[in-house]
Parts: structure tokens; sequence; C-alpha cells
């Protein structure tokens, strides 16, 4: 039996540990979209091109082959055969990324690629921005997570071992870029189920997700 699960909100909002999670209890594929507009950066840095030339962007990202595991356990991402789990989450990529997402060209070929995974995979959670809105609008459930920017922040910069302050600029400067970009902004879908992962655990998320599609 076929299940979507589409998982959108800002940086920080528990969005990946929930839909790992989720995806492994439902027997599901998971793909993170981030990830692939994170190796797309990867690629444009890699090439040296300039982040405020959109065709020589697209150009780069159009050439790049991008092999991606969707399995829940052990998710992966390279880029002509160089696994960039590593480099991808690194400063370098975080602060270009946006720029790299807001060409609508870019999107275009990423969106075209997620559809496919997601036709091909059948069972599958999908984390990003746009998923609900944009990349698969029919999904069986959607979901919009969200936390105060004080717990986004928090987590964030426990997780790279980076200061509270300098997390929470970069934090607030990626929610602006990301939800004022004319192309596919990140948006709240109107059939979305939200829940803030602020006063909820990530197993009290997850619990009640598995509750939602049981009905
Ligand atoms: O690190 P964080 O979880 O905040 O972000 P991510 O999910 O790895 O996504 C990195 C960046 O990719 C975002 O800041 C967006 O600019 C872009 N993105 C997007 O535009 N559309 C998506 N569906 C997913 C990510």
């Amino acid at each position: 039996q076929t299940v979507v699960v589409a998982v959108d909100g800002p940086s920080g909002s528990g969005k990946s540990t929930v839909s790992k999670r989720l995806a492994a209890k439902l027997d599901a594929r998971y793909l993170d979209t981030g990830a692939m507009y994170r190796a797309a950066t990867w690629a444009v840095l890699q090439a040296d091109a300039q982040l405020t030339d959109p065709d020589g962007i697209y150009k780069i990202v159009s050439a790049a082959s991008l092999e991606i595991v969707t399995d829940p356990q052990a998710p992966s991402i390279s880029v002509d055969g160089v696994n960039v789990d590593g480099p991808i989450r690194g400063q370098e990529v975080t602060k270009a990324v946006s720029a790299v997402a807001a060409v609508p060209a870019v999107r275009q070929l990423l969106v075209d690629l997620q559809r496919k995974i997601i036709a091909e995979a059948g069972r599958i959670v999908v984390e990003g921005r746009d998923i609900g809105t944009v990349v698969a609008p029919d999904a069986d459930l959607k979901v919009y997570l969200t936390a105060s920017e004080h717990a986004r922040a928090a987590r964030r910069s426990a997780e790279h071992a980076a200061d509270h302050a300098a997390t929470a600029a970069d934090l607030r400067r990626r929610d602006h870029l990301d939800s004022t970009r004319k192309t596919d902004p990140l948006k709240q879908a109107a059939d979305a189920v939200v829940l803030d992962s602020t006063e909820l655990g990530i197993d009290e998320v997850v619990a009640e997700l598995l509750r939602l599609l049981d009905k």
C-alpha cells in the first residue's frame, strides 16, 4: 500500500529526526530534500560559480549527477560519485544554500527528481519546505512542524557544537530568505496538521503522526 507523508517546516524544527523515525516505523523510504539543495550547492561551490549568476548555477547543477540513498536508517547523498554527507552540513554550504535554492530552474530540476523518487518508492516520508504545497500536494498526510526560534537555535547549536547567538542569526537569515523567495517559498499547506515541537517531544510527535495515519 502506498503512503506519502509530507513534512515541512523551518530549520531546527525537528523535521529530520521525526521524518526518519516515522519512515522506519512505517517501513517506508525517507527523502531529505534539503540534502538535495545542499548537495547542489556543494557542486556549485566546487565549480567556483558566482552565487549571483542563476544561469551559471543552473548549468552546474544540471550537469551534476545526484545519487540518493533513501534508507531511513542510513540516508546518504553523493554528487558525481563523491559522498557529500559531511561537507553539505558545513558552514560554507549552509551560507550559500538559500541562494541556490532560490533559482527557479534549479527548483524545477530537483522537484522533478523528487517526484520521480516518490513515485518509485511508493511508501515514503519526505521532508522539506515545499513538499505539501508543491512537490506532493496529494500526500496522504501533510505535517507542518514548528518550534520557537529559541528551541530551534538551541537544537542546531547543540548538533553542531556551535555558538547559540551565531546559530540563531543564521536561522533567522535563512528563514527570512526561504519564506520570502518568489519560487515555492516555505509555506504551510492549507490542509497541513500543525505541530509545535517546543512543547512536544520527538516521540510524542511521531506517535501523533502514526495516530493520524491510522484513521
Ligand atoms: O539545515 P536545515 O534543516 O535548516 O535545512 P535543510 O532542510 O537542510 O535545507 C537547507 C536549505 O535548502 C533551506 O534553507 C532552503 O533554502 C532549501 N530547501 C528548499 O528550498 N526546499 C526544500 N524542499 C528543502 C530545502
